[in-house]
């Protein structure tokens, strides 16, 4: 199994993020930390802790991490996850369990430290606060590590057919400003450190908002998780206008948490086909290219199906968030493609879908035999 640590801030598609991590049989989940972003971190801890019962795994240990940026203040996102940052369903458990006191930095360290040296992988779906802390204080977890996986930047420039923005906003690429994704523009000093490190921008993943909206969470998808498969054709999701009974409380639970997304993305970002699930494509990548149950990414220039893309990623940090809502561009990702053959960061342009989706629904139906 690989052992993974993920850092998130749960959030809706943070929730199928632990998910993956914790049901995958090839990955082996040895701890969460928590970050502000989607909500503050006491919401973002808690709604770990909760979701972590939820599936049954209440034993993971949970850190609370930062509450607000390397030197920024937090940003949350209520219109997206509502105030708790999960907003929409009745169904989430109290936690049955309470988070770990010990310092978070620290015990990121140890575990990644204590797994065979080149085999674990890191993988972040909130701000990088916590990640660019861990490798400022501890240098040496970079050369250890298999990987840095992080959800977060968007590219634009025809990288991938993108699908941002309001339908008659082409040219807006971000998703929380005109040029910059959420997680990155959150706190973009601590991204610009991740991809400025010369040991970690080899080993780093990263999935942006061009690849993430490829992956719509449709009517089609969420029945598929209500009912397991085979769903479609017997059921739609909504009896009454609320989330049926399904094959399970918790696939409601996650239903009724993907129709909230779906609104508020319906009523944010005019995409009505389904809210995109970013975050556990930071993880699925992680299966990428491994023999048991893989999840195929795409990683090649357009038409030239097997070779070999490295970029260099530049993170704009002059600016406040303030003056990015305005149209500066501040947490803007700059990609730059590589010469042939030079390592750098490895951005994927796009995934077996279809597989994903499966996946997914098969995790549901581990978490379903607990
Ligand atoms: C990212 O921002 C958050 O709102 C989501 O959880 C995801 O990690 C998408 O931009
Ligand atoms: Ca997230």
């Amino acid at each position: 199994k690989i052992p993974i640590w993920l850092d998130c801030d749960p959030g809706h598609d943070d929730a199928f993020a632990i998910l993956l991590s914790a049901y995958h049989p090839s990955l082996n989940l040895l701890g969460i930390t928590t970050v502000h972003g989607n909500s503050s971190l006491p919401h973002t801890t808690h709604n770990a802790l909760s979701l972590l019962t939820a599936i049954g795994r209440p034993n993971t240990p949970v850190y609370p991490g930062s509450a607000s940026g390397l030197v920024r203040p937090a940003v949350h996102a209520p219109a997206i996850h509502g105030e708790s940052g999960l907003d929409g369903t009745s169904l989430l458990p109290t936690p049955t369990t309470t988070h770990a006191t010990e310092p978070f930095v620290e015990s990121m360290a140890k575990a990644l430290l204590s797994t065979p040296v080149g085999t674990a992988w890191l993988i972040a779906t909130g701000a990088l606060t916590n990640v660019a802390l861990l490798f400022q204080q501890h240098p040496e977890v970079a050369s250890h590590i298999k990987g840095l996986s992080l959800m977060g930047g968007a590219i634009g420039g025809g990288f991938t057919p993108a699908v941002m923005g309001k339908v008659d906003d082409k040219s807006r690429i971000g998703n929380w400003s005109a040029w910059a994704e959420f997680n990155i523009l959150v706190d973009p000093e601590a991204a610009a450190a991740l991809f400025s490190n010369p040991i970690l921008n080899k080993k780093m993943v990263m999935i942006p908002l061009d690849v993430t909206h490829l992956v719509l969470a449709t009517e089609e998808v969420q029945s598929l998780l209500l009912h397991g498969k085979g769903g479609m054709e017997k059921a739609g999701v909504l009896v009454d206008g609320k989330v049926g009974e399904g094959k399970s409380t918790l696939r409601k639970m996650l239903v009724e948490l993907l129709l909230f997304f779906a609104k508020t993305y319906r009523d944010v970002f005019g995409i009505e086909e389904g809210p995109p699930l970013h975050d556990p494509l930071a993880v699925a990548v992680v299966l990428d290219g491994i023999s048991e149950a893989e999840i195929p990414f795409y990683d090649f220039e357009e038409g030239k199906e097997g070779a070999r893309e490295r970029y260099d990623v530049h993170v704009v940090t002059e600016g406040s968030h303030d003056e990015a809502l305005n149209g500066a561009e501040t947490g803007r990702t700059v990609v730059k493609l590589l010469p042939k053959g030079e390592d750098g960061v490895k951005i994927p342009r796009g995934l077996d879908v279809k597989r994903f989706w499966g996946i997914l629904e098969e995790c549901l139906q581990r978490a379903d035999a607990v």
